[in-house]
């Protein structure tokens, strides 16, 4: 059984006491012990520590994740973060290859497939996020374009220690948009990347996490967590209201009680 996650990633936005007023907010709102769901929150980088701290003070379930790692271990690359400093201000989940990555600071999948490695490397979860854009979606490319973006970097990666990498799915169309993708549709996008991971590898395309990610919000994240291969959600403009996240991680939790029992 995957265990579901729920991801939030506030980008840049935000200031020091937004951040602490948001973490309190979400701490005191989310109180669901007894389920079995991941929740990551993304903040700024110049902010993890701090929040890392304050995570640690409130004793909260939440983990902490970076927004973006170089593929550099250490040297002369200003203004880089390394995956080891990532980990050590506290971080277990690094996004990579985030549409935003891609489209602004021309990443491409070379370079993301380091990235997951250096995160590997360091031991935390790289989450590799994936997704087709508007132009590619209207020609019918969906498929072509994520599974290439899914097998470049398993093959620089090997596909064995995909066991330990999260995919997120977001159809670039969905992100910030309003428009989320249908149930039906996110579902058949996650049951063909689960399929191809799995005519790899069995074990791995069973175990691998895939989330949903494009325009989440606590009123649809419902009817996506009951789709079979969807087990999560990567949550922009909503993760930065406490109350939506909030309801999103519950929901989550609530599905997956349903379908353990
Ligand atoms: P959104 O962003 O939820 O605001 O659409 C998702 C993302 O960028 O990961």
């Amino acid at each position: 059984m995957r265990r579901p996650l729920v991801i939030g990633n506030w980008k840049m936005n935000g200031d020091r006491d937004q951040c602490q007023r948001l973490i309190a907010s979400i701490n005191s709102g989310y109180t669901s012990t007894e389920g079995d769901v991941d929740i990551v929150v993304c903040p700024p980088s110049v902010y993890l520590r701090e929040v890392h701290d304050q995570l640690r003070q409130q004793s909260s379930v939440l983990n902490l994740g970076g927004q973006n790692v170089s593929d550099q271990i250490s040297g002369a690359y200003t203004g880089e973060l390394s995956a080891g400093m990532l980990k050590d201000a506290g971080c277990t989940y690094v996004l990579i290859g985030h549409s935003e990555r891609r489209s602004l600071f021309g990443e491409d999948n070379v370079v993301i497939a380091r990235k997951v490695l250096a995160t590997l490397d360091a031991g935390m979860i790289p989450v590799l996020c994936v997704g087709e854009t508007l132009s590619e979606f209207e020609l019918g490319q969906t498929q072509a374009v994520v599974l290439k973006q899914v097998m470049d970097v398993a093959a620089i990666v090997g596909i064995k220690r995909f066991d330990r990498v999260v995919i997120a799915y977001e159809p670039v169309w969905a992100i910030g948009t309003g428009k989320v993708a249908t149930p039906d549709y996110a579902q058949e996008m996650h049951r063909y990347i689960r399929g191809q991971l799995s005519a790899k590898d069995g074990l791995v395309g069973e175990s691998v996490r895939i989330l949903y990610g494009g325009s989440v919000t606590a009123e649809n994240s419902g009817s996506l967590f009951k789709q079979t291969d969807i087990d999560g959600a990567l949550v922009g403009g909503a993760s930065l209201s406490a109350d939506q996240f909030v309801s999103i991680c519950a929901i989550a939790n609530r599905v997956q009680l349903r379908i353990a029992s």
